[in-house]
């Protein structure tokens, strides 16, 4: 039986947590192995294993698509989020969800706390708050919200900078929304060592990686580790014209939960020099090879 059930485990965060933690006591379920809009199953499971803890990374995660794709994106990130947490509430199994910095948008340049007001802007956004207030309610755990989440696997900002820094394209990068980049292999540890330690009160918790840039801060750091040359030129939300809205300002402060969960963190550079590194020796080094040489 399997102490921890990881959804949505083909994600990116679900494949860094396995990069951890290899199956056995964890049992990791793809959206094939469980949609989690399919409540009857996911009870049948959890009755059957009597896990100790859920991890859901499962999420509809596409912003801009988001915005003309309502229902689907409250079905999973709201709705769904509400049934799994009763029926963890029910099953006695805790529940570590995932969450976002969208959920801060409107002004301010002050980082946020756990406490803070949020302001969500856009249905990604909406829907991932309903999701934090469906868990909160449930009481069945804890909503652990992150920022700016990349890894060395498919479709995310640090990979697709790093392939067009390669192949020596030219880049326009917004420069006037600010956060943290945070590595999900930083993030992974982290839940590794939430999930194995004393037991944390259910509630709210920020995590992601120390410091704060723009997109296009953090895109040159990606090309002065690729060690190319090619143009990154600065521009303004208002000209990279995306569907949906993002927040100007959207730093987590985890101080108070860092100290609570006692979890380290590292600044977003470190983070993005570590998952460089292992992206070079992902499977011995043939998928960098062939990626981009
Ligand atoms: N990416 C970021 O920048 C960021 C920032 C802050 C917070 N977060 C949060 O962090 C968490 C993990 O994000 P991520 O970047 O790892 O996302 P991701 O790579 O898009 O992974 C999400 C996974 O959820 C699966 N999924 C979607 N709908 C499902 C359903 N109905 N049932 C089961 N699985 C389903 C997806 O499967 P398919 O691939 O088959 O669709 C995918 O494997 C999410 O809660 C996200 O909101 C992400």
């Amino acid at each position: 039986m399997a102490r921890i059930i990881v959804t949505g485990s083909d994600g990116q965060l679900g494949r860094s947590l396995r990069e951890y933690r290899e199956q056995g006591e964890v049992r990791y379920l793809n959206r094939r192995d469980l949609d989690i809009r399919d409540g009857a199953s996911l009870r049948n499971i959890l009755k059957e294993e009597k896990p100790q803890w859920l991890i859901n990374c499962a999420a509809y995660t596409a912003v801009d698509a988001a915005e003309t794709s309502r229902t689907l994106a409250f079905a999973i990130n709201g709705e769904a989020v509400r049934t799994l947490a009763q029926i963890c509430k029910e099953t006695g199994t805790r529940l570590l969800h995932i969450s976002t910095d969208y959920v801060f948008g409107g002004t301010g340049n002050l980082p946020h706390a756990e406490t803070s007001v949020v302001h969500p802007e856009g249905i990604y956004a909406q829907s991932k708050r309903a999701g934090e207030v469906a868990v909160q309610d449930s009481g069945a755990g804890i909503v652990l919200r992150t920022s700016w989440l990349y890894s060395y696997f498919e479709r995310n900002f640090f990979r697709t900078i790093l392939r067009k820094c390669l192949a020596g394209e030219s880049l326009r990068v917004v420069a006037d929304q600010i956060g943290t980049p945070t590595w999900a292999g930083n993030l992974a540890q982290a839940i590794w060592h939430i999930v194995e330690g004393v037991t944390p009160r259910a509630g709210l918790y920020h995590y992601s990686d120390l410091g704060a840039c723009s997109w296009y801060d953090f895109a040159c750091y990606i090309r002065k580790l690729a060690g190319t040359n090619n143009c990154i030129e600065p521009i303004g939300s208002e000209e990279w014209k995306a569907a949906a809205p993002r927040p100007h300002f959207s730093l987590l402060d985890s101080r108070q939960s860092r100290r609570e969960l006692n979890l380290g963190a590292v600044n977003w550079m470190e983070g993005v020099e570590c998952c460089y590194r292992a992206l070079l020796q992902y499977e011995n080094g043939t998928y960098f090879e062939r990626e981009y040489k």
